[in-house]
């Protein structure tokens, strides 16, 4: 008998076939929604570097969650971005936006907020620096943010996100919380963040680039240096030891070697963060009639939780229920 060549189309002939085999399952319940509020925006605006980003001001926000809630959007990372305080650290703002987010809406939504210094300090570093303004200072930036936590958890945030890569903060997070009874707070660990040249368009929303005109110019010593995965590894584990209960991955798309083996050695759920900069490529490429917005997202997401995240924060969250059911 003749032997042909095998045929492996016919699981791709349509789309019902290609549901049944596909291997990864995606689900808009996932995904986390990441919002900005600004202490001097009197209403909401459109952001200038992130397309379709809202920065929301302290009213508008609330408008803008009961929207989200109608298309089944309930989770949330928070950013909130103070009026400059020349490193007077002063939390109120985000604290105070919060509570009011989580009084109005209760347990219809789960809130994360993250957690760093890089909106409160006046040369844009997420922690304080030396005197010489050299390197941070590692310890007085985890009792600083740990006391940070302490408030924002007591605001009612369901989860505190620490991005800024100071060592022992998992640690001082949990401690400072459980003896405060916050015991029920979970903490979502950026543990493989990497010093990326794809968090631009957040930190031009943000203005939280470290000032040049100070000797530390970078984030290259707190957070990982991407040609070292040994040390990200590390980071993630130790950060699972200390008692994060999420670990996360950011970027992601260049990363996902990293999603994929931390998947398998931790045993916490896992989140992968589509950045600022990796998911304006995409709108980019978009607006130019170079890619079709859906179809880049989509398979961004499918690379992600096929390379083993759990958990997806996008800047598109809103649109994944949609998406993922057409
Ligand atoms: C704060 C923080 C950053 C991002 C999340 N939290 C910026 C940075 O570390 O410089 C980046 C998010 C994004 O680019 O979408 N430290």
């Amino acid at each position: 008998m003749e032997k042909y060549p095998m045929n492996l189309r016919r699981l791709r002939a349509n789309t019902h076939i290609r549901e049944l085999a596909s291997d990864v399952r995606l689900s808009h319940k996932q995904f986390i929604q990441p919002i900005f509020v600004s202490e001097t925006a009197a209403k909401s605006k459109p952001s200038d570097s992130l397309s379709q980003v809202n920065i929301e001001s302290e009213a508008s926000v609330l408008k803008s969650i009961e929207k989200d809630l109608t298309a089944d959007v309930n989770k949330f990372l928070f950013f909130p971005i103070p009026e400059k305080s020349k490193d007077a650290l002063n939390f109120d703002f985000g604290c105070k936006t919060i509570q009011a987010i989580k009084e109005n809406f209760g347990d219809d939504i789960w809130l994360a907020s993250d957690l760093c210094l890089c909106s409160y300090t006046s040369h844009g570093h997420c922690g304080h620096l030396n005197e010489d303004c050299t390197k941070v200072d590692n310890n007085l930036s985890v009792e600083s943010l740990a006391n940070y936590a302490y408030q924002i958890a007591l605001a009612g945030a369901d989860c505190i996100a620490p991005s800024d890569m100071m060592d022992g903060r998992i640690q001082a997070i949990r401690s400072t919380l459980d003896q405060h009874g916050l015991d029920d707070v979970s903490i979502m660990a950026y543990s493989a963040k990497f010093a990326s040249s794809f968090y631009g368009p957040f930190r031009d929303v943000c203005d939280s680039s470290p000032d040049k005109k100070i000797k530390l110019k970078d984030r290259k010593t707190y957070q990982l240096d991407p040609a070292n995965k040994k040390s990200a590894l590390q980071a993630a584990w130790r950060d699972q030891e200390d008692g994060a209960d999420i670990l996360m991955v950011k970027p992601a798309i260049n990363y996902l070697d990293i999603i994929n083996e931390l998947s398998h050695a931790v045993s916490v759920p896992l989140a992968a963060y589509h950045v600022s900069g990796e998911y304006q490529s995409i709108e980019l490429m978009a607006q130019h009639g170079l890619m079709e917005r859906k179809d880049g997202h989509v398979e961004v997401w499918n690379s992600i939780v096929r390379a083993g995240a759990d958990i997806i924060i996008s800047y598109a969250a809103r649109k994944a229920k949609e998406w993922l059911n057409n």
